[in-house]
């Protein structure tokens, strides 16, 4: 939809100068626009896929003639319409597309959702949807991937306490990540994959898959059973807990972004080593994933004071994150089944005593995002 409508344009050597209604300019190079006309030839209608050689084109394009469609010509009232120099081919360029690109900026992938941070004291509760409202409709679906982007979690109720009830209920996401635990997995305490998360210690509040270079966007977690004691759940927005060590302590802020932490899995046939900062910053300087498991570190020794420097860091961020005042607190229930962004959110468990069956699985972050992309 067309959100600003053109109201003049203006030729320069190497761009076209757009001129908004609300009085914005923007300027596109010519071979810019070229690269982008909307027609067949150049972009496949079905496949969205460039069919340009872009690289074989003229180093200097010069338009013939621009105008603004008037409705008659296959284009919108409004779009840009160019002919070319070398060669009779119309570029059309629609007024909406050029709109998205209204001020010029660095690309970047992901769904931009602006971040709710919360401690213990902000958060107003779980965030909740009810299970049959995901299940049966688009609009369930977006609420609930709406709440896990801005808050960094939230609970499906009233799932049945099955594994293929939780498995459906990923399934809307997405396809099930296969990992070294396989896709939908199972566990009790019986330590029948090399982790901790297979007995009853206390989970210290952590991210999953720091040994992997694409660490799971989400997660997804249902006790189907529990009979004991304990095992209460913790979850930590680490973008706010980054928040509060960037204004109190911004020299461990800036080790924790700076220096490569491995993390590695031995154990079940596999060795898996991975290294980034516990603090990841795209190339706009937004932080977009945290990746924290104390458990999964792999050795590593920086010289003297970056070393000293990293643990100083790593035990002020280690306090914040296990400071009751920035957690959520649960005990977890049979029919709550539990999605949260393992690159935002720590999660952990307190120990626990008696029978406790969980199921849970992984969707890759992308796929996450692909799903809420078309929902929005
Ligand atoms: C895990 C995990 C939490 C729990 O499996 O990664 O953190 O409650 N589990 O068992
Ligand atoms: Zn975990």
């Amino acid at each position: 939809m067309t959100t600003h409508d053109i109201t003049a344009l203006r030729t320069h050597s190497a761009s076209l100068e757009v001129e908004w209604s609300d009085g914005l300019f923007s300027r596109y190079p010519w071979i810019w626009l070229r690269d982008h006309a909307h027609d067949a030839d150049t972009l496949h209608p079905v496949t969205q896929q460039r069919q340009l050689f872009t690289a074989g084109l003229p180093e200097t394009l010069a338009p013939m003639a621009v105008a603004l469609g008037v409705g008659d010509t296959g284009s919108g009232v409004g779009d840009v319409l160019i002919r070319w120099e070398h060669d009779d081919a119309p570029s059309v360029l629609p007024a909406a597309f050029l709109a998205r690109y209204r001020h010029p900026r660095v690309a970047r992938a992901g769904v931009e959702v602006t971040p709710v941070l919360w401690d213990a004291a902000t958060l107003d509760g779980a965030p909740t949807v009810a299970f049959a409202d995901v299940m049966a409709s688009d609009e369930g679906i977006r609420e609930w991937l709406g709440a896990t982007s801005r808050f960094g979690f939230c609970l499906a109720v009233g799932t049945s306490a099955t594994a293929e009830a939780t498995e459906q209920l990923l399934r809307r996401i997405g396809y099930v990540r296969e990992t070294i635990f396989g896709g939908m997995w199972e566990f009790t305490a019986d330590l029948t994959k090399a982790d901790t998360a297979y007995t009853d210690l206390e989970l210290r509040p952590h991210t999953d898959g720091t040994y992997s270079h694409d660490a799971p966007g989400v997660q997804l977690l249902h006790y189907l059973e529990f009979v004991g004691t304990g095992g209460e759940s913790t979850i930590v927005d680490a973008f706010a807990v980054a928040a509060r060590l960037r204004s109190a302590h911004p020299d461990h802020y800036r080790t924790l972004s700076t220096v490569q932490v491995p993390g590695q899995y031995i154990g079940d046939g596999s060795h898996l080593l991975a290294a980034r900062p516990v603090l990841r910053h795209d190339h706009t300087g937004t932080l977009v994933q945290v990746s924290f498991n104390n458990y999964d570190r792999a050795p590593f020794l920086l010289p003297e004071d970056e070393m000293l420097a990293f643990y100083a860091a790593l035990r002020a961020f280690d306090q914040l994150v296990n400071d009751p005042e920035m957690q959520w607190r649960h005990v977890l229930a049979p029919g709550e089944a539990m999605l949260f962004d393992n690159w935002r959110v720590l999660h952990g468990r307190c120990a626990y005593t008696g029978l406790r069956r969980m199921c849970g699985g992984y969707v890759n972050r992308e796929d996450v995002e692909s799903r809420y992309r078309q929902l929005l």
